[in-house]
């Protein structure tokens, strides 16, 4: 049987991959994973505790070793620092089609201003900023395609994901 190739999302924290995956999951009938919950599921510990007694380091190697187990999946959603390891470049590549959902600072400040579970959000704006803008240089090499998103709806966003996924 012909597998189709796997659907990696890639963006910053908030930018709404795994709303996206869990929606083309249901709607397209594709198997679907995020690499944060698998690590937590298979760790037995929330990402913030992974960060505060093991380190980012340590997570950065856990998403590496996640990303090569899950394979066989029709869409994987990526933690936000997927591209901080150049070796995930080389997995996701080999396996699949890498599409960068492109969500401006303003609507990611928006949606993520009451969260506190995310380890890297917690500084203040100007260090946000800043790790959004070199994320965002980072993404772009990481990605096949850039998909924008700010003004589009979960539907036509997942629409344009299956479309380019088909072209492929
Ligand atoms: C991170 C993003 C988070 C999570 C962790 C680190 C990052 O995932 O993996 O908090 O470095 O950008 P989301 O992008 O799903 O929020």
């Amino acid at each position: 049987m012909i597998r189709m190739k796997t659907i990696y999302l890639i963006g910053f924290m908030g930018s709404g991959k795994s709303t996206i995956g869990t929606y083309v999951e249901k709607t397209y009938n594709k198997s679907f994973v995020d690499t944060d919950s698998f690590i937590e599921k298979t760790y037995n510990k929330k990402i913030p505790v992974i960060f505060k007694e093991e380190g980012e380091n340590q997570f950065r190697q856990y998403e590496i070793e996640a990303l090569k187990t899950l394979k066989n999946y029709g869409v994987v959603a990526t933690g936000g620092g997927i591209v901080e390891r150049e070796l995930n470049y080389q997995t996701m590549h080999e396996n699949g089609i890498v599409i960068y959902l492109q969500t401006s600072f303003k609507h990611i400040l928006k949606r993520l201003e009451h969260d506190a579970s995310r380890p890297l959000w917690k500084q203040d704006i100007k260090e946000r900023k800043a790790l959004f803008d070199r994320r965002h240089e980072l993404y772009v090499a990481f990605a096949k395609e850039v998909l924008s998103t700010d003004t589009k709806s979960i539907e036509e966003i997942s629409r344009e994901i299956i479309e380019l996924a088909g072209e492929e």
